[in-house]
């Protein structure tokens, strides 16, 4: 009886009742999440570990821009029906420099965190044109408009440098130096393939 008078005064006081709602999950937060930031584990990236080069960066981005991460996560859990069919899972190491993270949580179509060096670039260009040309079954859009569109590599450096100073990616002034030319005039397309090329390859 006194339990159950208890619970009916939260729940019928709102005020009472989100509060007590913040408690609860600023207690999970606090048990879950903050033990990770300090963990060298998590933190530190993985031995060896390569930075993105330039035109792979403005590949991420046109990934980003294009919504890829609705439908492909890029995230392997530690499973064997999982590893079977994409490989090593996810190491956190691998992804300290990714800002923001591209996990996902949705895979309407595979995993792509290993998918570098799963498939040929001609493969992917015919691929991100049209789906259907290499896989007859695929529900994928087409992007067709990425074999047009140009980069100028105006703000590519910046881009670089940003990364660099916040986040402490090891890029040299020689790399941002030369970041626009390493992408001018190159396809959108061209970017996007050389960013998934690259996907999970530090591993290896
Ligand atoms: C509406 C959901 C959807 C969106 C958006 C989407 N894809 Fe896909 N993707 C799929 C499906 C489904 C497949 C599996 C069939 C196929 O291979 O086409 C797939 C397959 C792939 C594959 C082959 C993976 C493998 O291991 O075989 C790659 C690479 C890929 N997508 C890249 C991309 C990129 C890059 C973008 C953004 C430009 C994108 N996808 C956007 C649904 C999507």
């Amino acid at each position: 009886m006194f339990k159950k008078l208890n619970h009916e005064v939260v729940e019928k006081n709102a005020g009472l009742l989100a509060i007590l709602t913040v408690v609860a999950i600023s207690f999970g937060t606090l048990v879950e999440i903050t033990p990770n930031l300090f963990m060298a584990e998590t933190n530190t990236p993985m031995k060896g570990m390569k930075p993105m080069t330039a035109l792979q960066f403005e590949g991420r981005d046109i990934y980003i821009r294009e919504g890829c991460v609705q439908c492909h996560s890029q995230m392997i859990r530690p499973f064997r029906h999982e590893t079977e069919r994409y490989g090593h899972y996810s190491l956190a190491g691998e992804s300290v420099w990714n800002h923001p993270f591209l996990w996902g949580s949705k895979r309407t179509g595979p995993d792509l965190a290993r998918v570098g060096g799963r498939y040929s670039d001609s493969w992917h260009e015919a691929h991100l044109i049209d789906a259907r040309d290499v896989v007859p079954e695929s529900i994928m859009p087409g992007y067709p408009w990425l074999a047009d569109a140009k980069l100028d590599g105006v703000l590519t450096p910046k881009k670089l440098s940003i990364f660099k100073d916040h986040f402490d990616v090891p890029y040299t002034d020689a790399d941002i130096a030369g970041a626009t030319e390493a992408v001018k005039g190159k396809t959108e397309l061209e970017a996007l393939i050389a960013y998934l090329q690259s996907l999970g390859t530090n591993l290896k």
